[in-house]
C-alpha cells in the first residue's frame, strides 16, 4: 500500500491501473476511520480491482464556527487500518494541493443543498460537492462508495453525478452502528461519558418512529411529534431538526406512503450528531 500526496504521483498510479484495465473503487473520507468507513472499503475490495481511499479534512465544508481545526486526525492509525484491509493506495493531499492560492471554482446542487443539514450548515454541501468532484476527476473511479449515515450527502452527490454526466457509479451502503445503537461517527470522540449516554436518544427516537410506522401510523406529522417529544425529555439534547421527507427530492411528506427518509440532527453538549431511517420498498432500514 502506498500513500501519495501530490496530483502527479496519484495520476501516474491511476494511469498504470487504467492501462491494465483494472476497475477502480474509491472511498473518500476525512480520516479518523471507524467500522463505518471500513465497511465501504471492504465492499470496494470485494467489487473492484483496485481500491483507493482518500483522507482529506476538507476545510471548504466546515463553517467558520465549526470544528475544522479540532476535527480528529490520526494518519498512522488510519494507515494501519487500511493496510490491514488491503487497500492499494491512500491519497492524502495537503490543503494547498486541493486548493492552491487563488482557487475559485465551486459546485452547487441547488435546492437539495439548502434542506435538512444545509439549513444550519450553509455552504456545507457546496464544499462537499466541490471536493468530491475534484477527487472524482483525480481518481477517475468506476465506482465510489458512500454511507447512508450521511443520507443527504448521498442524495446530493447522486444528483451531481446525474446532472454533470460523471462517468462514476455512486454505491450507497448501510449505516453502521456501535454495539449500543449509536451511529458511528468520527465526531463521537467529542462526547463525554454522560453525553455518550444521552446521544443514544437519536437512535431511540428512530426506534420509536419505526414502531409507530409498523403499527400502521401514516401521519408523518404525528411520527415527528412523538420523536420530538422523546428527544426533548433528554436534558443534554437540543434538536436542530427532525424531518420526514421524500427520499429523492428531500421535500417534506405528510403521508407515509412509499419511500421516505426520516432524518434528524441533535446537538448533544457541543457536538452535533445526525442519524436517519429510510423507508423503501424493501422495508425500514436504519
Ligand atoms: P467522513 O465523515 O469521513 O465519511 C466518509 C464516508 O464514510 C462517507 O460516505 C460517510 O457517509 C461514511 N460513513 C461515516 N460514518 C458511517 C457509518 N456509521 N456507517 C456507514 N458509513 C459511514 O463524509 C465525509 O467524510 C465527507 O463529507 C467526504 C465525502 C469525504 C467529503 O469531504
Amino acid at each position: 500500500m502506498e500513500i501519495v500526496s501530490s496530483v502527479n504521483e496519484l495520476r501516474e498510479k491511476i494511469m498504470t491501473w487504467k492501462k491494465q484495465g483494472r476497475k477502480t473503487g474509491f472511498v473518500p473520507t476525512m480520516g479518523y476511520l471507524h467500522e463505518g468507513h471500513l465497511s465501504l472499503v471492504r465492499e470496494s475490495k470485494r467489487r473492484s480491482g483496485v481500491t483507493v481511499v482518500s483522507i482529506f479534512v476538507n476545510p471548504k465544508q466546515f463553517g467558520p464556527a465549526e470544528d475544522y481545526k479540532v476535527y480528529p486526525r490520526d494518519l498512522e492509525r488510519d494507515r494501519a487500518l487500511l493496510q490491514r484491509e488491503g487497500v492499494d493506495l491512500i491519497f492524502y493531499p495537503p490543503v494547498e494541493v486541493m486548493y492552491p492560492e487563488g482557487y475559485k471554482t465551486y459546485v452547487e446542487v441547488e435546492d437539495l443543498q439548502d434542506r435538512l443539514c444545509g439549513k444550519s450548515r450553509p455552504g456545507h454541501f457546496r464544499g462537499v460537492c466541490t471536493v468530491v468532484l475534484k477527487l472524482f476527476n483525480l481518481v477517475q473511479p468506476d465506482e465510489a462508495y458512500f454511507g447512508w449515515k450521511d443520507a443527504q450527502q448521498v442524495i446530493i452527490l447522486r444528483k451531481m453525478v446525474e446532472d454533470l454526466n460523471l462517468p462514476v457509479k455512486i454505491v450507497p451502503l448501510p449505516l453502521v452502528r456501535d454495539h449500543d445503537g449509536l451511529a458511528l461517527s468520527s465526531r463521537n470522540t467529542y462526547l463525554s461519558p454522560d453525553e455518550r449516554r444521552a446521544a443514544l436518544v437519536l437512535k431511540k427516537s428512530l426506534d420509536l418512529a419505526e414502531r409507530l410506522i409498523l403499527d400502521g401510523e401514516k401521519d408523518a406529522h404525528k411520527v415527528r411529534e412523538k420523536m420530538i417529544e422523546l428527544i426533548a425529555a433528554e436534558p443534554l439534547a437540543r434538536i436542530d431538526y427532525v424531518e420526514v421527507v421524500n427520499l429523492n427530492n428531500l421535500e417534506p411528506v405528510e403521508k407515509l406512503e412509499g419511500e421516505a427518509l426520516i432524518a434528524l440532527a441533535v446537538i448533544i453538549g457541543r457536538t452535533r450528531l445526525i442519524d436517519n431511517l429510510r423507508i423503501t420498498s424493501g422495508g425500514i432500514e436504519k
